[in-house]
């Protein structure tokens, strides 16, 4: 098992992490606070460690450089992965951009080599059950649990619960005082126990007091998560809590940035994935747009959102998320199975959505036809004027979004660029929307 240092303050980060690290590329952390912390563990490690993770900077202190000048000063080679805004280049050292973790987890599983392939085999000698730390579980409280759980004991593994049980806060604080450290799942079950155990986590963090860069890095998280657990267990009842967990989140994050350049700054420190990018980006401007509209309420603002982050959710990545007409799809360079995906992905994820009676009323028809289509297949040439108000609105709303991700403030005119919209969407209610698109300073 490949053992990888952790140098973390924030003790939610330090489980979220340590719990992907392990289900993602079957490694073990070793936490440390501080650059002292983590350099006393290197002096005391005996097993050797495979990769270090740490933040650039923790309060005043360059974590980087600390570690970085240890490792040379005691002559050993351990590659580093430094999260935050790197000052200086560091020969040996990786640095991913912000906090987006999921690049961490692929940067890591690159630095280990843990290929695919490799990872299956993992699999194959991991028997037929995967342990996880119970410390890394210390604030989940789960009322139905996705997968069977056992503990070790006397040579047996004895299940603890069994899916669909809860899984209290209580039992797992009676196992931890009875000193048991390690719980077990299927093997084949641990993305969806892992993915659950992040949810949980992520919701336990309902912080009013939060700052806003953490909010900022949580709601990415969970913005992960949720598109994880689709796809592993489907719209489950935690995946809408979730979801709607981290709408409330960006609505917040939404109201507190004004200018949308200044919005997008932050979210990129956070991750550089458009697909998140320009869901929250899009949440902003509709929801915005919506409490123009005559008929807008704080209702439908609050279902833009959620919708904003469904939209895509059936995507597998950028490269699919930033087609956005039938002529790009027909030129891009995706597989036949790839096509057929983005062509669908309306479809899919409003079929998705309708399945869990948790999301809001009428979310589904709007995902449905947010590229125009009634039948959500494909993508519209014309201003379909059959669409629903809403979906309207969310088309105009990805288009100035889209406009905005892909230029550099200084070179965006807001009048020009007021004015291609304007030729594009001419007549009705898009034109109404634009208009009231102009009329706000975002
Ligand atoms: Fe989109
Ligand atoms: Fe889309």
């Amino acid at each position: 098992m490949y053992k990888v240092l952790l140098v973390e303050s924030d003790s939610d980060f330090q489980k979220l992490f340590s719990l992907n690290l392990n289900a993602y590329i079957g490694a073990h952390t070793v936490q440390s606070q501080s650059s002292e912390d983590a350099i006393l563990s290197l002096d005391n490690d005996e097993e050797g460690i495979d990769l270090i993770i740490c933040r650039y900077k923790l309060g005043e202190e360059i974590v980087t450089q600390e570690i970085v000048d240890y490792l040379n000063d005691s002559m050993q080679i351990i590659p580093v992965l430094s999260m935050g805004d790197m000052q200086q280049e560091y020969q040996g050292v990786t640095a991913i951009n912000g906090n987006d973790w999921k690049e961490v987890i692929r940067e890591s599983a690159k630095i280990l080599e843990v290929t695919s392939k490799k990872m299956m085999e993992h699999n194959e000698s991991l028997d037929q059950f995967f342990a996880i730390p119970i410390e890394n579980l210390a604030s989940v409280d789960t009322e139905v649990c996705d997968v069977d759980v056992f503990i070790y004991e006397s040579d047996n593994f004895d299940q603890i619960i069994e899916k669909g049980e809860p899984f209290p806060f209580i039992l797992i604080e009676e196992m931890t005082g009875s000193g048991i450290e390690l719980l077990y799942v299927k093997k084949n079950d641990r993305l969806k126990f892992i993915n659950q155990m992040t949810a949980n986590i992520l919701m336990a963090l309902r912080d009013p007091n939060i700052s806003e860069d953490k909010e900022i890095t949580l709601s990415g998280v969970a913005f992960d998560t949720v598109r994880d657990m689709l796809e592993l267990s489907g719209m489950t009842d935690v995946a809408i809590e979730l979801a709607n967990e981290s709408v409330n989140s960006m609505v917040k994050l939404v109201n507190q940035t004004d200018p949308l350049f200044a919005l997008l700054e932050k979210i990129k420190k956070n991750t550089g994935s458009y697909l998140y990018q320009h869901s929250v980006l899009i949440a902003a401007i509709a929801h915005h747009i919506v409490l123009k509209m005559d008929w807008g309420s704080q209702e439908h603002a609050n279902k833009i959102c959620f919708i904003a982050m469904f939209h895509d959710i059936c995507l597998e990545n950028d490269e699919q998320a930033k087609i956005n007409s039938q002529i790009a799809l027909s030129r891009s360079d995706l597989s036949p199975r790839d096509k057929k995906l983005v062509e669908q992905h309306a479809l899919k994820a409003s079929m998705l959505i309708k399945a869990n009676p948790k999301a809001p009323y009428g979310a589904d028809s709007i995902i449905l036809q947010h590229h125009g289509k009634l039948n959500g297949i494909g993508f519209s040439n014309e201003l379909n004027s059959s669409l629903s108000q809403l979906a309207i609105v969310f088309v105009v709303a990805e288009d100035y979004c889209e406009r905005i991700i892909s230029i550099e403030p200084e070179f965006f005119k807001r009048e020009n660029v007021m004015n291609a919209m304007k030729r594009k969407f001419h007549k009705g209610m898009y034109l109404k929307v634009v208009e009231a698109l102009e009329t706000m300073g975002l």
